[in-house]
């Protein structure tokens, strides 16, 4: 029995190393932790369970049974966050670059598989050089199972990924699939092809990182939502963000403890708003001063900035927060914009994570680069988004409102629940200066100074139309509320909003239009 015990010990010894020592300091050597160190600094102490850590590849091409790792080069198991259940993979990039197998895939199925039973969030930790070459198909194969349980958990348990290392070929479609992607700066990459096919096909000279470095991906292509400076701040950020997210659809998200408090005044927000209605302001400040301890988990923080999307708490109750920032391109709904929030309100609502929403928009953003690009069709994404959630829909339109943007919005006709303006809200068809000219240009030519004309017709404009009042007047909004009382209304708007049941129509899905 003595020795039978010793004997595991020593096999186990044998797979925590992995690849073996020197590919382990390799690995250190390039800034990075091992697959294995990553799981243990992710969880709670002592809370990993490793399964299948003697499991082996079958694959005898090229001479790869020479070529044998106990656990075949990614670590997989459950544990806890925060005391909270999770299942994890972590790809060993010390064996063979960390290349995906047929028996390497069936252990992520299985984690998989084990997510889905249990109802609880996967989180998996990408370093591979992508299908292990020597497999072949099999090897595809085996990613394409991985994808379909990616597909089938989406919006059932939430789907975290890390990218820490390399992400190459059709692995980048893992990750795509699901709900969150953190790349760590300056040792991470994702693309489809290679600097290397890239010279080949286009002749075009990239290296790695300008290729599908961390930046590119969450300034540039969007695919991604947050660089970490590190992995230590990537493994936080995972813990984080599972910290607003519930453990599957079935369930809320955690109500923490608030020791802020839920009545707290904002007396900045009464002169926030600029007086001259073509100044910016920042949005991150008003919602920096009405949430929980003034704590705000932006998302996509450098894709789209004219909207802001983010995670946070009030009255220790999680929110997702999406938000117009008139301090960049006005604010204006453009292409990315529509898609990057429309994706936050489909996470929160698959998620049961309510949603407030901000708004101070001037419309959608015109011109031919924006209509050649289908900003009608990724517009619609969002208005889509916005009118099949069914989760607590809290609005509050700050200053502008106007056109088709005021609708999609969350706004009450596409079951806002509460829908409330501050007193310097705009709500109208248009703004003055465009209304003015569709609707006095005859006249104003006819008139002795067209100048002076249009600027009176302007003003009747904004003193008729450029209020939240006619809105108020026809229920749209439920009230007009004093800036400095926002954290308040909102918190009791929330509260009074937890208990609330809707839903949709029985379907097999609906066809957003992609
Ligand atoms: C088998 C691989 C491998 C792979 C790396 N290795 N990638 N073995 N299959 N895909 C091995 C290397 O041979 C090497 O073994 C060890 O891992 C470390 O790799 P290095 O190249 O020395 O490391 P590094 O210089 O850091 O470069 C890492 C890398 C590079 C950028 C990932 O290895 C690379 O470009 N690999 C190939 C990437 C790729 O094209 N993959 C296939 C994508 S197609 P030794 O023993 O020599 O140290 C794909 C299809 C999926 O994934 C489709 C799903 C639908």
């Amino acid at each position: 029995m003595a020795s039978g015990v010793e004997k595991l010990r020593a096999m186990r010894r044998q797979a925590q190393l992995g690849g073996g020592e020197k590919r382990i300091e390799a690995q250190h050597a390039k800034g990075k932790l091992t697959a294995r160190e990553r799981v243990l600094r992710l969880l709670d102490d002592g809370s990993f369970e490793e399964y299948d850590m003697f499991k082996q590849h079958r694959c005898t091409n090229f001479g790869l049974e020479q070529q044998q790792f106990l656990g075949d080069g990614v670590v997989t198991g459950s544990g806890t966050i925060d005391g909270r259940l999770v299942f994890v993979f972590s790809q060993d990039f010390t064996v063979l670059g960390g290349s995906l197998s047929e028996t390497y895939a069936e252990k992520i199925c299985k984690v998989m598989d084990m997510a889905m039973k249990m109802g609880a969030p996967l989180i998996g930790l990408n370093d591979s050089g992508g299908a292990r070459i020597q497999e072949g198909i099999e090897s595809l194969a085996a990613y394409a199972e991985i994808f379909q349980r990616n597909v089938m958990a989406s919006g059932v348990i939430p789907q975290l990924s890390a990218v820490m290392g390399p992400c190459a070929g059709g692995a980048v479609y893992s990750p795509a699939l699901t709900d969150v992607i953190i790349m760590v700066k300056k040792t991470s990459t994702m693309f489809v092809t290679g600097p290397k096919v890239v010279k080949a096909v286009t002749g075009e000279e990239l290296s790695d990182e300008d290729l599908g470095g961390a930046m590119v991906h969450v300034a540039k292509s969007g695919v991604v939502h947050y660089a970490a400076e590190d992995e230590e701040e990537c493994l936080v950020l995972l813990r984080k963000l599972l910290s607003y997210l519930p453990q599957n659809n079935l369930e809320e998200p955690p109500l923490l403890p608030c020791r802020d408090p839920y009545d707290r005044e904002c007396p900045v927000l009464d002169s926030i708003i600029p007086d001259s209605p073509s100044k910016a302001y920042d949005m991150k400040e008003l919602i920096l001063e009405i949430v929980d301890e003034h704590e705000f988990l932006e998302q996509q923080r450098y894709f789209a900035p004219n909207i802001i999307t983010g995670f946070a708490r009030m009255n220790g109750r999680s929110v997702g927060i999406v938000a117009n920032q008139p301090s960049y391109l006005a604010g204006v709904l453009d292409i990315n914009a529509s898609n990057k929030a429309a994706r936050f309100v489909r996470l929160c609502d698959a998620f049961n994570v309510p949603i407030l929403t901000l708004v101070d928009v001037p419309g959608f953003l015109p011109g031919s680069a924006q209509e050649y690009g289908g900003i009608i069709r990724h517009g619609a994404k969002l208005l889509y988004a916005y009118c099949e959630a069914t989760v607590p829909k809290i609005t509050l339109i700050t200053r502008k409102a106007y056109g088709g943007a005021y609708d999609v919005m969350s706004s009450k006709h596409i079951r806002g629940d509460i829908n409330y303006a501050w007193p310097s809200a705009e709500i109208a068809v248009m703004g003055a200066k465009g209304a003015v000219q569709v609707l006095h240009a005859r006249e104003a030519a006819q008139a002795e100074d067209p100048a002076a004309f249009l600027a009176q017709k302007e003003k009747e404009y904004t003193e008729s139309f450029a209020n939240p009042y006619v809105a108020a007047g026809r229920g749209y909004v439920d009230d007009i509320i004093i800036p400095s009382r926002t954290r308040f209304r909102l918190i009791r708007a929330l509260e009074m909003c937890s208990s609330k049941k809707d839903g949709n129509p029985p379907k097999k899905h609906g066809n957003i239009p992609l």
